[in-house]
């Protein structure tokens, strides 16, 4: 590839994109990764800078770290975001404002870890307490001032334990088949939906792998993917972000379509895509082994930008290592970019 053709497909990451009344500056997105910086829930001025570091660097969306909802199962580790509370949402707002003033977009990863037993334990009671809590946080967040929500679907926290049958052995209307086990997620969504009003933006994450099994699958076929979008689609979802280890990798046998590529083209919504984007090893190998990541191109990717497989694109790592990651790949200095060491997760830069 000549110097002029890179060039023009780094173009690809640096357009602009609108859903709804959400206008980002282009399509980079900083990936929600969990910090644990703010003590008793309220992220405080270090946050706030570090989030703003990004959003001045050229970052056009920022997804938070993962921030719980007022439940007693959502959060067991210690400093953690709250998306509830005054003390929190007065850190958040400031937070916000100092992103905006920054000129960047920010909206929060709406977050339960997960039931203390199973999903199965909870009553029905006990889900409308959830749903409540969800859609109470999404309510907090507009009134913080943040440019819209995404709910964390993904990596078999609750949400997702509900859509996995090895997690959800129900037998009422929040388990059975796929759509039924959708059936909680919608109502979150919807009870978020009527909390914020039809124009603020909603976001949905959500991961065919698990932590505790990374080549499970939700949906084994395009056409059971399809069954389990159209219902959160239909609750009011503005955006699918697709959670994957690595966008290159084909989601279905017989296309090079990824996760968000399926995504995108069966549910009619745009979707981000995610996954070692300018790295040469998957994030989960940090938890694992404690190892960093080397830098690598991005050809890939924007080829796939530039044929709309998706219309956004999470960055995670690269940009904790390198807050001016986009600044830098906008501006062609490739050579410059910082590969991910695990020593950055020690402080908040
Ligand atoms: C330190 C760290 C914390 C993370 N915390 C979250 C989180 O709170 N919510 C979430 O949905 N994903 C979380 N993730 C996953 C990232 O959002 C992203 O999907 C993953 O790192 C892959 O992107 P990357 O290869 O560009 O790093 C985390 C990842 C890392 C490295």
């Amino acid at each position: 590839m000549t110097d002029t053709q890179s060039a023009k497909s780094v173009q690809a990451l640096f357009q602009p994109f609108t859903v709804g009344n959400l206008s980002l500056a282009n399509r980079v997105v900083m990936a929600p990764m969990t910090r644990q910086f703010s003590p008793e829930g309220v992220p405080g001025d270090n946050v706030a800078a570090y989030y703003r570091r990004r959003a001045e660097n050229g970052v056009g969306l920022i997804v938070t770290e993962g921030t719980v909802i007022n439940h007693p199962d959502a959060s067991n580790q210690q400093n953690v975001p709250h998306i509830y509370g005054e003390a929190s949402l007065k850190g958040w707002t400031n937070v916000v404002s100092e992103v905006h003033a920054a000129g960047g977009k920010i909206i929060p990863q709406i977050w339960h870890m997960g039931a203390r037993g199973q999903v199965n334990d909870y009553t029905e009671e006990e889900i409308a307490e959830l749903v409540r809590q969800f859609a109470h946080s999404a309510a907090e967040a507009k009134q913080a001032g943040f440019d819209g929500i995404e709910l964390h679907g993904a990596h078999q926290y609750l949400i997702d334990q509900f859509f996995w049958d090895q997690t959800n052995a129900r037998t009422d209307r929040y388990g059975g088949d796929l759509v039924g086990r959708t059936r909680f997620a919608v109502e979150v969504i919807e009870a978020c939906r009527e909390a914020v009003g039809p124009d603020f933006p909603i976001v949905f994450r959500f991961s065919q792998w698990k932590g505790s099994d990374y080549s499970a699958k939700l949906a084994h076929t395009p056409e059971e993917l399809e069954r389990f979008l159209k219902p959160l689609a239909e609750a009011g979802v503005d955006v699918l972000h697709c959670s994957t280890r690595r966008f290159w990798e084909p989601e279905f046998e017989g296309s090079d379509l990824n996760l968000a590529g399926w995504t995108k083209k069966l549910s009619g919504k745009p979707t981000i895509t995610v996954g070692s984007v300018g790295l040469d090893r998957e994030f989960t190998a940090l938890f694992s082994d404690g190892k960093g990541a080397g830098v690598s191109n991005i050809d890939g990717l924007l080829e796939r930008l530039g044929q709309n497989e998706f219309d956004l694109v999470a960055i995670g790592r690269a940009l904790l290592a390198d807050p001016a990651w986009a600044r830098k790949v906008q501006n062609g200095l490739l050579d410059e970019l910082v590969p991910f060491s695990p020593e950055v997760l020690q402080t908040l830069e």
